[in-house]
């Protein structure tokens, strides 16, 4: 990689002012969604936590990771989701890693959304079992495929994200719900990375959305794992909208522990990082006692979707806080992204896991952009379009 193509050096926390090589700019990049990986309290518990407990988790769980920043963040995530149990690890990226191992006695064929992240496409791999792709977001191609299923007697997991990160459409998971509900024994199983924490009233994610968070007519999410039925698992990360680190999986203590006891991940790798832990459940006491970051999160994503829709922007109502503008071709978005920037701004092209053949701006929403900032892009929007 020569000096001039190296990616952009950030020097401070990601956050609406964001120092990248050596310049301030009003910043719409990344994850850090309710605007803490800068929050001066999730730092200095980071901080504390490397004082009492060091950089490293020490070992594996089961070995001497389990301290008592890692424990808190388990506690607080399994309050934060209304579920008994959680299991705190390293990446949201092995959610499903450990997920897929852990129901794989309820399927013989996975049904996989085709612009599923990386991560659900890798874990997809892991059973040996027939992988069946699905047309992205397409509730019909989804139906006709598990109909399919059905008629040949094999039982359905059907992978997807919650949110596409590079674009933040919403799967369509009650049509995939209600598809998968006559089918006998099913499993929905969602990568929800850009959902926790942001996404639905309380923040659960995009099952919350749609009402499907332990909703009247649904199954518990992440319940126990029994072999009949439809049953819906979700995993995320508390890396994005939380500011925090590491991935997260909250559910019925039966799941808990097949997540243990499947895969390796509680008994062969470090537990995450002391500071990292003690950051992260300083993150989730803050969500915990102030549900206004979340609301002023949500109200600031309607409002700049509504904004950029007055441009006339083809803005769908997702709820997610990433916003994807793809307008022109390739180059026409490239051009777009240098002039903001030009203008101190950063909205990043991105070409990442669900963008589509040509890509998409992609503006991270915060909760702590005013409204100033937000009419500051669009007026800017408006000038470069
Ligand atoms: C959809 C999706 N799933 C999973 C991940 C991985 O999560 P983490 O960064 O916590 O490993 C990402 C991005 O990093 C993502 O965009």
């Amino acid at each position: 990689m020569t000096a001039t193509n190296l990616p952009p050096l950030m020097e401070s926390p990601p956050g609406p002012k964001t120092v990248i090589d050596g310049k301030t700019y009003l910043y719409f990049g990344g994850t850090s969604y309710l605007g803490l990986a800068g929050n001066a309290e999730v730092i200095e518990a980071a901080c504390d936590a490397a004082r009492r407990f060091g950089m490293h988790s020490a070992t594996s769980r089961t070995g001497f990771g389990h301290n008592a920043a890692t424990v808190a963040v388990e506690r607080l995530a399994a309050e934060f989701f209304g579920k008994e149990k959680a299991f705190y690890y390293v990446s949201g990226y092995v959610g499903n890693h450990i997920l897929i191992q852990a129901v794989a006695e309820r399927f013989d064929v996975i049904l996989m959304e085709e612009m599923a992240h990386f991560c659900l496409q890798e874990a997809s791999a892991l059973p040996g079992k027939p992988i069946v792709r699905f047309a992205h977001r397409d509730a019909e191609d989804f139906a006709r495929k598990v109909r399919e299923c059905a008629a040949a007697g094999k039982r359905p997991l059907a992978l997807t994200d919650g949110i596409f990160p590079a674009t933040g459409e919403i799967a369509p998971l009650d049509r995939y719900v209600r598809a998968l509900a006559d089918c006998g024994a099913a499993t929905l199983l969602i990568d929800d990375a850009h959902g926790f924490g942001a996404v639905g009233e309380n923040g659960r994610g995009s099952l919350e959305h749609f009402g499907l968070w332990d909703g009247k007519n649904s199954p518990p999410v992440n319940g126990d794992v029994l072999p009949d039925g439809l049953a819906i698992y979700v995993s995320g990360t508390l890396s994005k909208a939380l500011g925090g680190f590491g991935g997260i999986l909250a559910g019925s203590a039966d799941l808990i522990e097949r997540a243990h006891t499947t895969s390796h991940y509680y008994n062969g790798a470090s537990a995450p990082a002391s500071p990292v832990a003690g950051g992260t459940a300083k993150a989730l006491e803050i969500v915990l006692r102030d549900p206004g970051l979340r609301k002023r999160l949500q109200n600031n994503v309607a409002l700049l979707r509504g904004k950029l829709r007055e441009l006339g922007l083809a803005i769908d109502d997702s709820p997610a806080s990433i916003v994807g503008v793809t307008v022109g071709d390739a180059e026409n978005m490239r051009r777009i992204h240098r002039e903001l920037k030009a203008a101190d701004i950063i909205v990043p092209y991105s070409t990442y896991s669900g963008a589509g053949k040509e890509g998409t701006l992609r503006i991270a929403v915060f909760a702590n952009h005013t409204l100033e900032m937000l009419e500051r892009l669009v007026n800017e929007f408006r000038r470069i379009l």
